[in-house]
């Protein structure tokens, strides 16, 4: 009888904690000559979650890909976090998935055939959960494994919610609790004391599907996921896509309990502190903030929540519905400010009037 395999032991790095960071990629694209087909409605300028490529007046299409190396160690499951996980940059932008191409590498030197058979299953079903089917791919021989989707999707061209458009006054919206990288990073090191992967796996098949409903029946002005770059990360990329600044409040943070307590152990992804490091010039943390809770905010997700950035009239009634539609942890967790442009602040507390 051999050991069960365990799909985390063959990866370096786990799932969105693999991305590079964002000071890694963002000089590169920047030397690449502009993009300059009128048809592309979101490109790379503005570090979106998908490209949207507008086929006509009221019809354009949603373009994304994310794969990644396995974060939990089930076949079955990595392929349904890596299917949930690559849809939602298409709920992300308010469109609608259409289909699906696999992108695998896959060491059959070291796994038997069968576990890439559970990994295309997991996928399979999630992505018919979404509506969707996987049309085809492409499979190369690699070390580790690797898993992923690139997705088509569509969405009318004034209904795109881009990182762009976020306005002074907004309240931010989280639809899932942090703390995924975290506790996915404790259980490959055998170190889940508290079994909270069972927890985190729940979460990150959680589809964004039933969020981006939600949330698109409200005057959202800016849409993200929380993915590799954690919740301040993804927030950057809307305050300097918004030319706007933003305050979070920590005790509104939803993060699954266990991954606070991890974080006190020491225990966080790579990804996790090289976010925290490149974010270090965007964010002030209020002094009386720890090391760790400033960490958990930079936590790398896998399949996160989705980051609205609403009219504060519609925020407490937003809350709710999301909440009524089974996505218990959904919380308001700060506001939009003006100045300085692309700044973060994070806060203890504080109020938000709108929610009274
Ligand atoms: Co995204
Ligand atoms: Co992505």
């Amino acid at each position: 009888m051999t050991e069960p395999i365990r799909l985390t032991q063959l990866a370096k790095r786990a799932g969105c904690a693999a991305k590079q960071p964002p000071g890694f990629l963002l000089p590169l694209l920047q030397m690449l000559p502009p993009i300059t087909d009128p048809n592309v409605l979101v490109g790379t300028a503005t570090a979106d979650d998908a490209a949207v490529y507008k086929l006509s007046d009221d019809l354009a299409l949603v373009l994304t890909t994310d794969f990644f190396t396995p974060v939990v160690d089930t076949p079955y499951d990595f392929g349904a976090v890596a299917a949930a996980n690559a849809l939602s940059d298409v709920y992300a932008m308010g469109g609608k998935p259409l289909t699906a191409l696999s992108i695998v590498g896959f060491p059959d030197s070291v796994l038997p055939r069968e576990v890439l058979g559970d990994i295309l299953r997991g996928a399979t079903d999630k992505a018919a959960e979404a509506g969707i089917a996987i049309v085809g791919g492409h499979t190369i021989k690699s070390e580790e494994p690797i898993f992923g989707l690139a997705v088509v999707g569509t969405v009318a061209p004034n209904r795109v919610l881009a990182n762009s458009h976020a306005q002074p006054g907004d309240v931010l919206v989280l639809t899932k609790p942090l703390g995924l990288g975290i506790i996915t990073t404790a259980a490959k090191n055998g170190e889940d004391r508290l079994g909270a992967i069972t927890e985190a796996i729940r979460v990150m098949t959680t589809l964004n599907r039933v969020g981006a409903e939600v949330i698109t029946r409200f005057d959202v002005h800016a849409l993200t996921d929380v993915t590799g770059f954690g919740l301040l990360g993804h927030l950057r990329n809307i305050v300097a896509a918004s030319k706007v600044s933003a305050r979070v409040f920590l005790d509104r943070v939803p993060a699954l309990s266990a991954a606070w307590e991890y974080v006190r152990s020491g225990i966080a992804p790579g990804g996790t502190h090289a976010n925290y490091r490149f974010l270090a010039d965007w964010v002030a943390y209020a002094s009386d903030l720890t090391k760790e809770e400033q960490l958990l905010l930079c936590d790398a997700q896998t399949s996160g929540g989705l980051l609205a950035a609403v009219a504060a009239k519609d925020a407490k009634e937003l809350v709710a519905a999301l909440r009524d539609a089974g996505l218990q942890a959904a919380a308001a967790i700060g506001v939009i400010e003006v100045d300085p442009p692309g700044r973060m602040f994070v806060d203890r507390s504080g109020p938000l009037d709108c929610l009274a």
